[in-house]
């Protein structure tokens, strides 16, 4: 590569990747040769669009809804999303306090990008799902590692938070059910939280993407219960509980004025989310939920075997995550390098996982596992770890 015929921004070494589309990447390559992969990797629904939604788009398109809309979306689906959220999480909710955008990610990269100078420090859980702390030392702030311990089931002490906590917080990054962990947070972790920031200028980022993926308990919204939804931005989205990943279609909801800045960006970058998107994602909100509950109880399925196979494997111990899809088992007994034992089950197992470090640094000696994938190719998946890692000659040191 000519270096100096076309030098990059310096900015760009501040962001970050996502190991998931690397893997899957590296994945897809060995499948063009021949070989056999199980992609437990991508944090994607294997199930397909619930019908109703995908009827809605056709209609939308024989409509010819085909043109722009507003930058933060149709005035129908921010007014749906509001009545969405004000019924899931019990709290009212405008539709100027709603912005539309094409997937989750954009909202929360726009939403960083409003609100953070450079040197401002932002509180996120570490591992956690990579975009916030990319976005973070994009713009030229400071993350600040909360550590998710597995003695909690990955939720993080309030000491610890409170020790994370400084005049130049900004921003605390809440996710839960969690990615990469599946870690919940229960009403007690919310309160206390919501007690410890009581008083304080300190905006949350509450992504709750996962919030129907909730299995032993009923969710738990920071959102709701945290009493100080003025000062929270709430993140949701069709991505995951619809299984609408490849669609793009996902929302923040914030205070007005954080509302209008995010909303400059999205009309300076992407314009609008894809009109007849709008629409199916009315749909979606609206329609029947038996399809989403059916979906949350494959996954629950497809957990709890998962979890019990892993437990069976020499060195292998995993909790029984409360939410998401994912799993994340300790393997540190076999390797403290993920990376290597992940690149290890690729290419001698053909199993695709993540090292959990890529995540963050207390990922250390973890995977990631996400189970949106069938119950046969999860029993083929541990058949072949068990054997492989039984072979395995750790790193030395
Ligand atoms: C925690 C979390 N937030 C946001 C997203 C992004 O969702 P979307 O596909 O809607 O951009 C993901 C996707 O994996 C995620 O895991």
């Amino acid at each position: 590569m000519q270096a100096t015929t076309f030098p990059l921004a310096r900015s760009l070494q501040r962001l970050g990747t996502e190991s998931a589309f690397v893997v899957l990447a590296r994945a897809k390559e060995l499948e063009a040769q021949g070989r056999s992969i199980i992609h437990l990797e991508i944090g994607e629904p294997d199930f397909d669009t619930p019908e109703h939604v995908k009827e809605a788009a056709i209609a939308s398109l024989r409509a010819n809804r085909t043109h722009y809309t507003p930058a933060a979306g149709t005035t129908e689906l921010r007014t749906e999303i509001a009545r969405y959220v004000e019924r899931t999480r019990g709290v009212a909710v405008t539709p100027q306090m709603v912005v539309v955008a094409p997937g989750a990610k954009p909202v929360i990269a726009a939403m960083l990008m409003a609100l953070l100078d450079p040197q401002d420090e932002v509180i996120i859980p570490d591992p956690a799902y990579p975009a916030y702390r990319s976005i973070v030392t994009y713009v030229g702030a400071v993350p600040v590692s909360l550590p998710l311990l597995e003695s909690r089931d990955f939720r993080f002490e309030l000491e610890a938070l409170e020790e994370a906590l400084t005049p130049r917080t900004k921003v605390l990054v809440l996710n839960s059910p969690h990615n990469p962990t599946g870690g919940i947070l229960t009403p007690e972790d919310i309160a206390g939280i919501a007690r410890l920031l009581r008083g304080r200028d300190v905006l949350v980022l509450s992504d709750e993407i996962y919030s129907r993926h909730a299995y032993d308990r009923p969710f738990a919204s920071y959102y709701g219960l945290s009493g100080l939804a003025e000062r929270t931005i709430l993140i949701d989205g069709c991505s995951k509980a619809w299984a609408m990943t490849g669609w793009r279609l996902g929302f923040g909801v914030m205070p007005e004025p954080i509302a209008q800045a995010v909303t400059a960006l999205i009309l300076n970058t992407v314009s609008c989310t894809a009109t007849f998107v709008q629409d199916a994602a009315i749909a979606a909100l609206t329609g029947p939920d038996e399809p989403v509950q059916a979906m949350r109880d494959e996954f629950l399925r497809r957990r709890n075997l998962l979890v019990a196979g892993l437990n069976e494997i020499p060195g292998v111990s995993c909790r029984l995550p409360g939410g998401a899809f994912y799993v994340f088992p300790n393997v540190s007994a076999i390797d403290r390098d993920d990376l290597r034992l992940a690149a290890y089950l690729l290419d001698e197992a053909g199993v695709a996982v993540l090292g959990g470090s890529t995540f963050g640094p207390h990922g250390k000696g973890y995977l990631r596992l996400s189970y949106a994938t069938s119950e046969d190719n999860l029993r083929e998946a541990l058949a072949r770890m068990k054997s492989a890692l039984a072979r395995y000659e750790p790193s030395a040191g």
